[in-house]
């Protein structure tokens, strides 16, 4: 099992020499005659349908989408920095609690260094749009993401001596979530969109990590012990829980964004309460039906850890899978 990741890491080296964004290609940069886009796909941003919303006028439609893409490209710089490097550089040089070959370690660094540069990227691109726009975006720093509340859960209740292996579990979610999600993204808007053209060039290095974090996820689970796994799995509810099920999160950022347009937060929360509503005839009926919760229960499945019984009826009694 060791070889096995030592094998895959080598490999990916020697891919990310010759195919990583920050090391082998020119990045996309807006032109003033690009900056007319809405750059957010209105069907990602359900609050374009409102009535009070269109009722605001063109420009303000715009704005509002504009203003999505700025709050997605201002999480992307967040979340790349502030979790996934800053655990990156704890796998590279405090491993993970059992043998890590020296190789993934390297990947490690080479991940983090992929992540600044995303998150440097996406910083230019706020700034781009903001130049040919005139919409200024908030500063930094104004919203937490679930991504950042589910780790601080995990540090908190994990037992001392499997922090390391609770954060790599984590960090492990995060780039696959992440992917996935900016897999959809990129679905939803037409090819000559720069936030598109932006999104498509950030998931040339995502396919590559994931694969990494999903032989890595394998890897940890099949290295600790019976102990360990148990303690780990316990944990993974509350995780899923506070990171997929967080809509506190992101009503406040929804109101923050209506803010702009003038409304006031009552208001504000009638509108997303209405549109959500109607988004959501069809609310979920169990957990694992909830958004983007298959490609978390598909990390886990792929790393072997739902074989694991214990972990597995944790996971059936908090309802995120079917027994
Ligand atoms: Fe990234
Ligand atoms: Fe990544």
């Amino acid at each position: 099992m060791a070889n096995d990741l030592s094998t895959f890491s080598q490999r990916y080296l020697v891919q990310w020499d010759k195919r990583a964004t920050v090391r082998t290609m020119p990045r996309y940069r807006l032109s003033e005659s690009a900056a007319s886009h809405d750059f957010f796909p209105a069907a990602l941003q359900p609050l374009a349908t409102h009535e009070a919303v269109i009722a605001r006028g063109k420009d303000a439609l715009h704005e509002l989408l504009v203003r999505s893409a700025y709050g997605w490209q201002e999480a992307i710089a967040t979340i790349e920095v502030d979790v996934v490097t800053d655990l990156c550089g704890k796998l590279a040089n405090q491993g993970i609690g059992v043998p890590l070959p020296d190789a993934a370690r390297q990947v490690a660094l080479t991940i983090g260094t992929d992540e600044v540069y995303h998150a440097y990227a996406a910083r230019e691109f706020i700034a781009d749009v903001h130049r040919h726009t005139g919409i200024r975006p908030e500063e930094p720093g104004q919203s937490e993401s679930p991504i950042q509340k589910a780790l601080a859960y995990v540090q908190r209740e994990a037992p001392p001596e499997l922090r390391r292996q609770a954060e790599t579990m984590v960090l492990c979610f995060a780039e696959h979530f992440v992917t996935e999600g900016l897999f959809g993204m990129s679905k939803d808007t037409t090819s000559d969109n720069p936030f598109h053209i932006t999104i498509r060039e950030h998931l040339i290095d995502e396919g590559r990590h994931q694969n990494f974090f999903q032989h890595l996820m394998r890897h940890m689970w099949a290295q600790i012990d019976e102990e360990a796994r148990a303690a780990l799995g316990r944990l993974m509810p509350g995780f899923l829980d506070i990171f997929l099920l967080n809509m506190d999160l992101y009503t406040d950022d929804q109101v923050r964004l209506l803010g702009f347009l003038g409304f006031g937060r009552e208001d504000s929360r009638r509108i997303i309460a209405e549109t959500f509503m109607i988004g959501n005839s069809e609310k979920p009926a169990s957990k694992d039906k909830v958004l983007h919760a298959q490609h978390c229960l598909s990390l886990l499945r792929i790393a072997g850890v739902l074989d694991h019984h214990p972990t597995r009826d944790v996971m059936i009694e908090s309802g995120w899978i079917k027994p």
